[in-house]
């Protein structure tokens, strides 16, 4: 007993190791899987819904390696000792218990897989949920600019609503259908266990009382085994679900790619070069450019202007790479952009984008997240250069105060 609690702490405790290593490899993975998406994709997939994808994706290896050991493992181990057990007093008992357990299994099988559908519904229904809240979440200025509280409240009751009812369809289907099946082979089993176990015990030279009891016992934790068979799958299932979600955003490679042997940056004078450029949003029938030609001399300024909506964010985009061009090209120095690796390309670009970024960060890193070994006294010369120093120095923590998302 005592050797056998020893080895049982020395198992969970390599367990343990086991499976925090893994959460932790599938969380950097998850991330820089994420990190290598182009833009693109990032404007198809909300960022409240994969934050939680990427995340649960790692979380739920636990569940999952959990479940195989000690329910899969940890119930099929007693059923092979219980087998040995009653195949001295009758193989029929073991014959029975087994081939009910198969039954089952067989049985309830194709029910499962048609509850998957109903899972795969109600897991979209909370992804939707998630990303809403974050969204809201992440806009609340505007939310309450726009007195549009009620209107968020209204859109998530609405969602709540529609996840209570998929998810109330699933278990339905699981409490109703299922183990209704469930429920009556267990009796069958149990029933079938206990008249065998008699018909053997009874017989000339049979075991006697000892049988029916052992047998009884040991059919009562094979008919826990049918119950829990779903609630294994359950458990199962809702890690594969949650990891399949993830793992299919990752099949989908980045579009914007890096050169297999990238150009080194010349050094030159650095004019940018549209050459009939064209390109169109995917999903957009008509191209945004079409045979668009501009050219910034090196030093020169350019302001460019037009309507909203007119393209002048996805020239700067296109500039960047954050998305190729569908046909032409741009030059940087002369050199084609797509020849240059994406983090040299965007070494040479100083880019303010339309909308204020602001990192849940310190001042202090949110001003040299364009230069990241900036020195203290190239982030005052930034931060003076953009009137931030003015209220800098007012703040009890200067540089080092916390700043929200939104500023
Ligand atoms: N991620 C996107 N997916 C699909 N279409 C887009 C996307 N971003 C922009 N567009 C479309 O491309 C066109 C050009 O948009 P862009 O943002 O480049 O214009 P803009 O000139 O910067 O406008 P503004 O003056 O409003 O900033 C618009 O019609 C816009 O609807
Ligand atoms: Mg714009």
């Amino acid at each position: 007993m005592l050797a056998g609690e020893v080895l049982w702490r020395v198992g969970i405790h390599c367990l343990n190791r086991m499976e925090a290593d893994s959460i932790a490899r599938l969380h950097v993975t998850g991330m820089e899987a994420l990190l290598a998406k182009d833009a693109v994709f990032f404007h198809e997939n909300f960022a409240g819904a994969l934050t939680k994808r990427v995340l649960s994706f790692a979380q739920q290896y636990e569940p999952f390696v959990d479940t195989l050991m000690f329910r899969v493992v940890g119930q099929f181990l007693p059923l092979a000792f219980a087998s040995v057990v009653l195949w001295r007093y009758d193989p029929m008992l073991v014959a029975v218990l087994l081939g009910m357990i198969a039954v089952t299994g067989v049985l309830v099988t194709p029910l499962i897989r048609r509850r998957q559908i109903l899972v795969d519904a109600r897991e979209a229904a909370y992804t939707g949920l998630s990303g809403h809240v974050a969204d809201t979440m992440a806009n609340m200025d505007a939310v309450r600019a726009h007195a549009a509280e009620g209107r968020e409240a209204a859109e998530n009751r609405r969602r709540v609503t529609e996840l209570r009812r998929l998810t109330l369809r699933a278990w339905d289907y699981h409490n109703l259908r299922i183990d209704t099946l469930v429920a009556p082979l267990s009796v069958a089993t149990a029933v079938g266990g206990l008249l065998l176990a008699v018909g053997a015990a009874g017989a000339d030279g049979g075991p006697g009382v000892e049988a029916i009891v052992v047998t009884v016992a040991y059919f009562g934790q094979a008919t826990q085994i049918l119950f829990q068979f779903n609630q294994t799958y359950r458990q199962i299932e809702r890690s594969l679900t949650e990891a399949a979600q993830f793992t299919e955003l990752l099949l989908t490679g980045p579009t914007v790619l890096d050169p297999e042997s990238p150009q080194p940056l010349a050094s030159r004078a650095r004019d940018v070069r549209l050459e009939r450029v064209r390109f169109s949003y995917p999903g957009h029938s008509e191209p945004l450019f079409d045979g668009l030609d501009l050219t910034v001399a090196a030093g020169e300024h350019v302001g460019l202007v037009g309507r909203s909506g007119g393209g002048k964010t996805s020239i700067t985009r296109l500039l960047l790479r954050m998305m190729d061009v569908d046909g032409g090209r741009i030059r940087v120095g002369g050199q084609d952009v797509t020849a240059l690796s994406q983090a040299d390309l965007r070494g040479l670009i100083a880019y303010v984008p339309q909308d204020p970024v602001m990192f849940h960060r310190t001042l202090r890193e949110n001003i040299a997240f364009g230069r990241p070994g900036a020195t203290e006294a190239e982030i005052r010369d930034a931060a003076a250069a953009a009137h931030v120093l003015e209220f800098v120095d007012g703040l009890p923590d200067g540089f080092d105060t916390l700043v929200g998302e939104r500023g």
